[in-house]
């Protein structure tokens, strides 16, 4: 079934989902994951959260994964928060699901072999062009809600990037899209894939269709102060890392992949 259609219920899904649903687009914020959780803070616990998305032109205060800053220039990428009361059972792997929705979007309208670095980043040509923060909050109500931050570098010349091993769509494509045009498909695509995420197994099998990682590679995945190098050995069924260590299973819950082959698949 599409999310693209409205009220979903056979699947425990009950607001509006898709392009369809509703967008609050901003000029210049702090950050849209924390415009979206005092929009949830704000909510009436009583009614069910209406499922609204967040843009902005420009943030202030963008923020990373693991406590960092996300550079967010004015008007070259998209910021966006996507802001959904969870269905029961909560889907497993949001953060794979998120990051698989941005990968179909720059598959489909942008023709870029993007791929998923463990958990959720989107790399194209080995470069990262998209980071992705989901954060779960309590909503008030019965239903937890999740909030999608999807940050994607779409006009930004080599110039505007803070790294090297960061990309946008204008330096892969050559094309100079609208950051803001992107956003109905990428509100639809998480919609879809959180939707698909229901299904057990689904976001453990759709990382594996995106992945960059090939089974038997060696990685190393950093967590804090602590580096794990191993053979990257697939996902546990909850979205975990698996690696290899001397021939011993280690499964790694969250961290950082910080070497490995950075090859797409087709
Ligand atoms: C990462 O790779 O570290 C995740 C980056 C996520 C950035 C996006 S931009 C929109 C949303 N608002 C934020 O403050 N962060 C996310």
């Amino acid at each position: 079934m599409g999310a693209r259609g409205g009220g979903v219920t056979a699947t425990g899904w009950s607001q509006p989902v898709g392009a369809a649903a509703n967008v609050l687009a901003l000029a210049r914020v702090d950050s849209t994951n924390d415009v979206a959780r005092r929009i949830v803070a704000s909510w009436d616990p009583k009614s069910p959260f209406p499922g609204l998305a967040v843009v902005a032109g420009e943030q202030t205060a963008g923020r990373g994964r693991l406590g960092r800053a996300w550079f967010s220039p004015a008007g070259r990428g998209v910021y966006l928060s996507v802001i959904r009361a969870l269905p029961s059972p909560v889907p497993v792997g949001l953060s794979l699901l998120a990051g698989a929705a941005v990968c179909a979007v720059l598959r489909g309208r942008c023709g870029l072999k993007a791929g998923l670095e463990w958990p959720n980043d989107v790399l194209v040509g080995g470069r990262k062009i998209c980071g992705v923060l989901v954060e779960v909050v309590g909503g008030g109500g019965p239903a937890p809600v999740a909030i999608v931050g999807v940050g994607l570098n779409v006009t930004h010349r080599r110039e505007d990037l803070p790294r090297a091993d960061t990309t946008s769509v204008l330096l892969e494509t050559g094309r100079s899209m609208a950051p803001a045009s992107l956003v109905p498909e990428l509100v639809a695509a998480v919609d879809e894939e959180l939707l698909r995420g229901c299904r057990p197994g689904y976001a453990v099998r759709r990382f594996a269709e995106l992945t960059v990682h090939r089974v038997g590679e060696p990685l190393s995945c950093r967590d804090g102060e602590r580096t794990v190098e191993g053979l990257f050995d697939g996902l546990e069924a909850s979205g975990a890392l698996r690696l290899r260590v001397a021939g011993e299973l280690r499964v790694l819950h969250a961290g950082e992949i910080s070497s490995g082959e950075k090859e797409t698949p087709c």
